[in-house]
This record gives structure tokens, C-alpha cells and sequence, in this order.
């Protein structure tokens, strides 16, 4: 069936894979990418498809309903799949403002748009919210997040995502909009931002300079390769059932320090240094605010349900996401310069 499809985000890290995973193979859809580039979105992320007739740009911003309702009203848009949103943890903590107006306001504004666009033919429709495991809180040292697991955000990011999760089922439940939702667990592969521990990890052992690690290392992430995230996306944007959630993860459990001692050895052999240099630069510094111990997602339901499973191990991803980086030293150097020098300073020489 021909569709059009708004991929909100499609600039950023995961929306940028999801993107390119549409446009690629589904030549008989349109796919509209809206983004407000902001420090986070980088159309280089997407050259490869300049030339495809089935993809369009849109630079806008999803704080700004009038534009919002236009767009819907120009294009006969069939799907939203829903990604736009300020990501980083650690940038919530300094300025809470902007998430709680993209990530709440934002999706209100997208819901709305679909709602009036949709109402009374939601046939054919979905309105597909991509959201985090960050909202169902911290885990002590056993246990798993499944999708009734209790709401307990406790950075002013996972609760900006935990409100626009609820307002999604509202109108699910309200209007009847035909929503579906997916809460992922950490994401790592090419083209994440370097904010992010590991593309920060990366680029910093390449300039020799120090790992910040937070605390002792010891917090627990579920990891999961960017391009099996954009795999499920697909499954459920298209075989999802309409009103459920589904959770989304790696089966992949590590401690920060036992990642980024791996990390290391990878790049102490890609490097040609003497085992051992990398992991010489391993500085700890003071603990993230509030800093959630564990995450893990059971992924159980996705993938009895819609057959998803994760393709790829950890050690083949992490030495496909080295080699990109390494190999795309121009990509990170541009976006290392400037306004993210400037963070960079902010964040770590207070620690
Ligand atoms: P990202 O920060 O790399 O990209 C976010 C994109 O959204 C950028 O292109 C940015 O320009 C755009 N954006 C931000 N504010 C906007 C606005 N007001 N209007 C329009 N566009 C705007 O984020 P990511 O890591 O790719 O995450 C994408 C989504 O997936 C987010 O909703 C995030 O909560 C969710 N998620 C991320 C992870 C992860 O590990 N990165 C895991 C689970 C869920
Ligand atoms: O769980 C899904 C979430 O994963 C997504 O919703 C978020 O958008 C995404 O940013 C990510 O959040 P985290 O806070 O887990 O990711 P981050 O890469 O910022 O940090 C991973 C772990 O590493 C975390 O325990 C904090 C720690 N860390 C992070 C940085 C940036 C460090 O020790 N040092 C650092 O410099």
C-alpha cells in the first residue's frame, strides 16, 4: 500500500537509521523527514539519500503547532513514527526547559496535528511513539523492566518521556487515535552524538584524553546495536498492534567500567598502542545526579509477539561502531568544534 510516512527526528541518531532503513525499502512510500536540527540533528548523517525521489526534508520545529497542523494539512501523511526529542541525560540535569517543551509539548502538538487530520477515518493510520526504558526507573541488582512495569522517572529527561508516553495512550484512549509505543534500552552504533558514553569514550581514547567515568562505574546499561533498533521500529510500525507497547532491548547487560575496559582493548589493537595505554586514561569523576544504578529490558513479548530478536553480538557491534568512528574522523571533528566544545567544557571541568 502506497503511504506517507513523517519520521519526526529523522536527522539524530536512531532517526537517522530509521530513515534510511524506509526510504530504502519501501520505494513506494513517501517518506517525510521533519527536523529542527538542533545541536543534535545533522542531515550528514543522511547525504546517501539526497538523490532518493520517495524522501523529503522538512526543517521544522515540533514546539510550533501552526507549522505542525500545515504540514499535516499539505501532505496526506498515513503514519508518524515518532522520534524527535531532546535525548541526553546529563544535559536534562543542566537545563530541564527544552525537554519538557520538545518532548511533552512537542508530542502534544504531533497528536493534536494527526488527531485533526485523522478524525473520523483513524483506517489505515498510527501515530508511533519511540520511547525509552529510562521511564520505568532504576533496577537493583535483579529483576527486569517488562512492559506493565510501574512509571518512575527520576531524571527531568525520562520524565519528559514518561509524560508523553501518557498523553500518547490518552489519546488512544480518548480519541481513539491508533498509537503504538516502544521503550528501547541504550543505543550505540555509527552517528550517535559524542555526548554519549560511548562515542565520547571513543573519540577521547583517540586524543589520549581522560575517560570520564561517573562514580564508580558500577551503573548497568542494556545495550543494543542502533540498526537492530531500527529493525524493530520497522516491525512495529508495520506489525505492531495498535494500542500496546512493546519493550525493546539488547539482552545485553554491562557495567559502565567492564564497557569501557573493552573499548579500550579495541582500541588499543586498532591504534597499534601497547596494551594497556588506552586504559591508562580512565579518570573517575563525581556521579551523575541521581544517577540510575540498572537498566535491563525483557524483551520477551516483541519477540514472541512479532518475531524481533537482536542480530548482532556485542563484540562484532562495538568493532563495527570503532571502525566507523575511526573512519569518519571528518564527521566528528565537525561536530566536536564550536557550541559542543563549549558543553564539553561546561559538563567536565566542573567534575
Ligand atoms: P538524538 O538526540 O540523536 O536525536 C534527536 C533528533 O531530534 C535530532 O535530530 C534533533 O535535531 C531532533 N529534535 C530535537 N528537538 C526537536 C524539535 N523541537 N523539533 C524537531 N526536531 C527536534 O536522539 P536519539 O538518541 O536518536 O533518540 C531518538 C529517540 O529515541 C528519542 O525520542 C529518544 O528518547 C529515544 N530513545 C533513545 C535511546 C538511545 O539510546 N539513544 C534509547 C531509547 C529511546
Ligand atoms: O536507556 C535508554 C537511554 O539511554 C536513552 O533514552 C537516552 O536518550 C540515552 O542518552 C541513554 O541514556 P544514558 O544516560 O544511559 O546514556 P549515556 O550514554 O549518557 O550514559 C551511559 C552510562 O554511562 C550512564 O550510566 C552514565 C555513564 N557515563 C556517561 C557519560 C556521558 C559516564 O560514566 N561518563 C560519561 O561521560
Amino acid at each position: 500500500m502506497k503511504q506517507t510516512i513523517l519520521i519526526t527526528g529523522g536527522a539524530g541518531f536512531i532517526g537517522s537509521h530509521v530513515v534510511r532503513l524506509f526510504v530504502n525499502k519501501y520505494s513506494e512510500y513517501h517518506i517525510i523527514n521533519l527536523d529542527a536540527l538542533t545541536y543534535a540533528g545533522n542531515l550528514e548523517n543522511l547525504t546517501d539519500l539526497d538523490q532518493s525521489p520517495n524522501y523529503t526534508f522538512i526543517k521544522a520545529d515540533i514546539r510550533d503547532a501552526e507549522t505542525i497542523d500545515a504540514i499535516f494539512e499539505k501532505y496526506p501523511i498515513t503514519g508518524v513514527c515518532h522520534l524527535a526529542a531532546e535525548s541526553h541525560v546529563d544535559r536534562s540535569i543542566a537545563e530541564p526547559m527544552a525537554f519538557i517543551t520538545t518532548n511533552i509539548i512537542g508530542t502534544v502538538n504531533l497528536l493534536n496535528a494527526a488527531r485533526k487530520a485523522w478524525t473520523g477515518n483513524f483506517e489505515g493510520k498510527r501515530f508511533y511513539h519511540i520511547s525509552t526504558d529510562e521511564v520505568y526507573g532504576s533496577l537493583g541488582s535483579e529483576g527486569f523492566f517488562v512492559e506493565t512495569t510501574s512509571y518512575d522517572p527520576r531524571s527531568p529527561y525520562s520524565a519528559s518521556k514518561a509524560s508523553s508516553d501518557h498523553l500518547v495512550r490518552a489519546y488512544n484512549h480518548t480519541y481513539g487515535l491508533p498509537v503504538v509505543i516502544t521503550n528501547c534500552s541504550n543505543n550505540y552504533g555509527q552517528n550517535q552524538f559524542p555526548e554519549k558514553l560511548i562515542p565520547l569514550a571513543i573519540n577521547n581514547i583517540k586524543h589520549m584524553k581522560p575517560i570520564p567515568v561517573y562514580g564508580k562505574g558500577e551503573n548497568i546499561r542494556d545495550w543494543l546495536y542502533v540498526i537492530d533498533h531500527a529493525r524493530a521500529i520497522d516491525l512495529v510500525f508495520h506489525e505492531g498492534k495498535v494500542g500496546e507497547t512493546y519493550n525493546i532491548g539488547g539482552f545485553n547487560e554491562w557495567t559502565n567500567i567492564s564497557l569501557i575496559h573493552v573499548l579500550c582493548e579495541i582500541m588499543d589493537r586498532k591504534m597499534n598502542r601497547a596494551p594497556g595505554t588506552s586504559a591508562s586514561l580512565i579518570t573517575y569523576v563525581k556521579d551523575r545526579a541521581g544517577h540510575d544504578l540498572r537498566y535491563a529490558i525483557d524483551a520477551t513479548k516483541i519477540q514472541k509477539e512479532l518475531g524481533w530478536e537482536p542480530s548482532l553480538q556485542f563484540a562484532e557491534g562495538l568493532e563495527k561502531t570503532v571502525d566507523w568512528y575511526l573512519a569518519n574522523e571528518e564527521w566528528m571533528d565537525r561536530i566536536t568544534t564550536g557550541k559542543y566544545q563549549a558543553y564539553y567544557d561546561q559538563q567536565y571541568h566542573k567534575r
